[in-house]
């Protein structure tokens, strides 16, 4: 079976006036379709550049990716936005949600980015339904929700143009832990019914909702 993920020998290096940063130091890994990861590792690790550059969200200075198959490097920057837009959905750590728009009007962003303004208005409901948001909340702004709350509804907006591969940077780091809970409770449903999913974390009791765990120590993957 083709990877959906792929990293052969990749390298990347922040080039700062004190001297470069190797973020990641020739890494080489592949990620099956259907596999739930965590990426595990200490703060400054390389866990975030890794997931951005999963994302296509940044370039790697050497090596190649590939995304079911296809070298990212070869794409053109239309292929990209597609890839990105209709493939890929992110979880922050800090939610990154639009305040002044509404919590219907957060997750259906992506959707226009997709379709202009024909944006399905059931399928933000749909969504919203699926991670267990109270209807009473679908007009209030992010600043008007809780933690739980607000990254439930990133996770909404992370779902409704389907994507197949759902990546998380520490999507429970500012959650209390029996919310933190039911957000991971959340991806292990996604994961069930399909979603390929990719979930930097520090903390133990996360990874443990994983298959299988990548560990990054200084840039490297660890086992
Ligand atoms: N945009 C950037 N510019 C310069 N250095 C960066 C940038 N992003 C990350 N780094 C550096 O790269 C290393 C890895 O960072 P990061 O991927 O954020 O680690 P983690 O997510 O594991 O904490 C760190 O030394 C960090 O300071
Ligand atoms: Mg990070």
């Amino acid at each position: 079976m083709q990877p959906v993920i792929q990293f052969e020998d990749v390298v990347k290096i922040y080039p700062l006036k004190a001297g470069d940063v190797t973020a990641l130091n020739h890494i080489s890994f592949e990620v099956q379709r259907g596999e739930f990861i965590s990426i595990m590792g200490p703060s400054g690790s390389g866990k975030s550049t890794l997931l951005n550059l999963i994302g296509c969200l940044d370039t790697p200075t050497s090596g190649d990716i590939f995304v079911s198959g296809t070298r990212v490097r070869a794409m053109n920057d239309v292929e990209l936005t597609k890839l990105r837009r209709d493939r890929i959905g992110f979880v922050f750590q800090y939610f990154n949600l639009f305040p002044l728009l509404n919590v219907i009007e957060n997750v259906n962003f992506p959707q226009m980015l997709k379709s202009g303004k024909d944006v399905n208005p059931d399928k933000a409901k749909e969504v919203l339904h699926a991670v267990q948001l109270e209807e009473q909340f679908y007009t209030h702004t992010s600043t008007e929700l809780s933690g739980g709350q607000q990254q439930r509804v990133a996770v909404a907006r992370a779902l409704i143009n389907d994507p197949d591969i759902l990546l998380c940077d520490e999507p429970t780091g500012n959650l209390d832990s029996k919310t933190g809970a039911s957000i991971m409770e959340l991806m292990t449903e996604l994961n069930r019914k399909g979603a390929t999913i990719i979930c930097v974390t520090h903390d133990p009791t996360v990874a443990k909702y994983s298959d299988r765990t990548i560990r990054i120590v200084d840039g490297c993957i660890a086992s």
